[in-house]
């Protein structure tokens, strides 16, 4: 595991540091541009010698589209480019790149239309004193659209980082491709998903929404490891409310076609959003340190914080007598892991299942768990994607996954079964199995025929399974299963109703209990619920060095 960074790394959500309201700053920060004391081409004096020249571009890419574009861009509520990077970047750490590059189109106006920068900032920097590649794009300059010149600078950034190791963070705000480029901005967007394709699962790849990002201006974020949206000032959709309505007559506006609220609770195709712009930027810094620079490192340790052998009494008394009732598994999160380090992801999004990162004795860990609060916590669709993608996440960042299982089983229905349940449920059984980061499982009470199974079983190479003594673990429900074994015996009984009820006794009696399953070592070890953090961090703590491997391949058939 990689060295002790020290609690500096680690900002949670009630730490968060320097909040910014939009609006607030009039001019870039000297600490995104440490050349500043240049000419302006403005200025009377005018250009004097090579090193004015220079000083004079630099003052120019500072303005991106001008101050009146600044200006329109702050009265929306948001930041500029360069505003967000100073945000974003340990102070003094930014090294831009391709800052006076801008395009040689000439057709529709363009001629007239030449930036420096050519609508994006782009270049290196560091997080928390680790180095990270970034980009941020000017929506001051033609709408942030998306340029030959766009494209080489991301394409540049994105080659770097990979071969470095180290993570990039895109900040979007853009009009998609430039229109009036054609094809060559199509061609362009091919340069930058291509880099995302071949970087995912090697380094860290996060995006923030921060404007619009319409048409092929999506596709990148949604190739890479994470999206982070601001709400009220992002948008994401490939086809805008005109086309929609010319093509379909469906009337929508930007927010309801692709608002934050949107893709955070029904596309899922934000992972987590944020209040404003700064709240953004500072969930990128708390996930990044939950994250490895690469896929050949593990992840920071944070100094610990939280004793390792601290036990819960409250968790012996956590799940309702009445095994009907509900409960909110984040409770349960919340005071198994170091204190306040849970950081949900998809809150919204399926919250018949919780996923998210924390911390164990300082180190990251990838938690996933059945939400009993929400649909009993049964398994369905988009519970299914929501997890599978996760375990895929914390496989490739060396990320150790712990699942907590409480779940009837996979939903049933038509739509579900229509709609492809059976192969959006394997998505998580092949997650799991394909893993070889270290897997522990503690089923806290209900663990159901095809749940039990596919929530991280102990022969899906599960390393360590627990149980709580409420646990339940068999095929299907009690009632369910005596309807099939003993409808014929039930109905010809004198008394249906009490022989239903002796047959549910005695296969109640039978399965639900932990103790038939840890007979045949599908349970390594009954725990008492209040021993879950101490045992978790000792299990964790031998599975350090575990190596395992899978066959060598091109790659799987991953069910989609
Ligand atoms: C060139 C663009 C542009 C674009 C915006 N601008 N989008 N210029 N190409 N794609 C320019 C505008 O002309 C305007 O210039 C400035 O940016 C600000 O735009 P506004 O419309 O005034 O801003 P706003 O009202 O905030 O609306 C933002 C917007 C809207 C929602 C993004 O501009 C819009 O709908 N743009 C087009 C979105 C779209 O359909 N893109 C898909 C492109 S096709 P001035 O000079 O007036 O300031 C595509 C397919 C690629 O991307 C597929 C690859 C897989």
């Amino acid at each position: 595991m990689g060295a002790p960074l020290g609690a500096a790394t680690h900002r949670n959500r009630e730490g968060r540091g320097r909040r910014v309201r939009p609006g607030s700053i009039g001019r870039p920060s000297r600490a995104i541009w440490p050349y500043r004391d240049g000419v302006s081409l403005s200025d009377d004096q005018g250009v004097k010698n090579d090193l004015d020249v220079l000083r004079a571009k630099r003052a120019q890419a500072l303005e991106g589209g001008g101050l009146d574009r600044i200006e329109a861009q702050h009265a929306r509520g948001k930041l500029t480019a360069r505003e967000r990077l100073a945000l974003l970047l340990d102070d003094g750490s930014f090294q831009e790149m391709g800052a006076l590059a801008t395009h040689d189109e000439t057709e529709f106006g363009l001629a007239d239309q030449r930036y420096p920068g050519d609508g994006v900032v782009a270049g290196f920097g560091k997080i928390n004193g680790r180095r990270v590649a970034a980009f941020a794009q000017d929506f001051t300059v033609l709408g942030g659209s998306f340029s030959r010149v766009q494209s080489n600078k991301i394409s540049r950034i994105q080659d770097l980082a990979l071969e470095s190791g180290v993570p990039i963070i895109g900040l979007n705000d853009s009009g998609g491709a430039r229109i009036q480029e054609g094809v060559a901005s199509l061609a362009a967007y091919g340069e930058v998903f291509v880099r995302n394709v071949l970087s995912s699962g090697v380094i860290p790849q996060l995006s923030v929404i921060l404007g619009p990002c319409a048409g092929g201006a999506v596709y990148s974020p949604a190739l890479t490891d994470f999206v982070i949206m601001a709400r009220g000032t992002s948008s994401m959709f490939l086809t805008g409310p005109d086309v929609i309505e010319a093509v379909t007559g469906e009337q929508v506006s930007i927010e309801q076609l692709g608002g934050a609220e949107v893709h955070e609770a029904r596309s899922g195709v934000a992972h987590l959003v944020a209040e404003d712009e700064a709240e953004a930027l500072e969930l990128v810094k708390l996930l990044l340190g939950f994250l490895p620079q690469n896929n050949n490192e593990d992840p920071p340790q944070l100094t610990p914080y939280d004793p390792a052998d601290r036990m819960d009494e409250a968790l012996n008394g956590l799940i309702p007598a009445d095994e009907g009732e509900p409960y909110d598994v984040r409770d349960l999160l919340a005071r198994v892991v170091d204190r306040g380090s849970f950081l949900e992801l998809h809150a919204d999004y399926a919250p018949n299942a919780v996923i998210g990162l924390a911390r164990l004795d300082g180190y990251s860990v990838g938690l996933v768990a059945s939400q009993p609060a929400v649909m009993a916590g049964v398994l369905d669709i988009n519970a299914s994607d929501k997890i599978a993608r996760f375990i895929r996440i914390c496989d490739v960042y060396n990320i150790p996954v712990i699942t907590f299982v409480d779940c009837p089983g996979f939903l049933p229905g038509v739509d579900q079964e229509h709609d492809g349940v059976i192969r959006h449920g394997a998505k998580i059984i092949y997650a799991y199995c394909e893993a070889t980061v270290p897997k522990i499982s503690i089923v806290t009470r209900r663990a159901m025929g095809g749940a039990y199974v596919a929530l991280s079983s102990r022969q899906m190479r599960t390393d360590i399974a627990f149980a709580w003594p409420r646990a339940q673990i068999a095929v299907m429900g009690a009632e369910a299963a005596v309807r099939i074994l003993h409808g014929r015996q039930v109905r010809a009984a004198a008394d249906p109703g009490a022989a239903t009820a002796e047959y549910v006794r005695q296969y109640r009696e039978a399965f639900f209990n932990p103790y038939r399953a840890a007979d045949l070592g599908q349970i390594d070890e009954v725990i008492e619920p209040r021993e879950t953090r101490p045992r978790l961090i000792r299990a964790l703590e031998l599975l350090r060095t575990k190596v395992q491997g899978n066959p060598p391949k091109k790659h799987g058939l991953f069910p989609a």
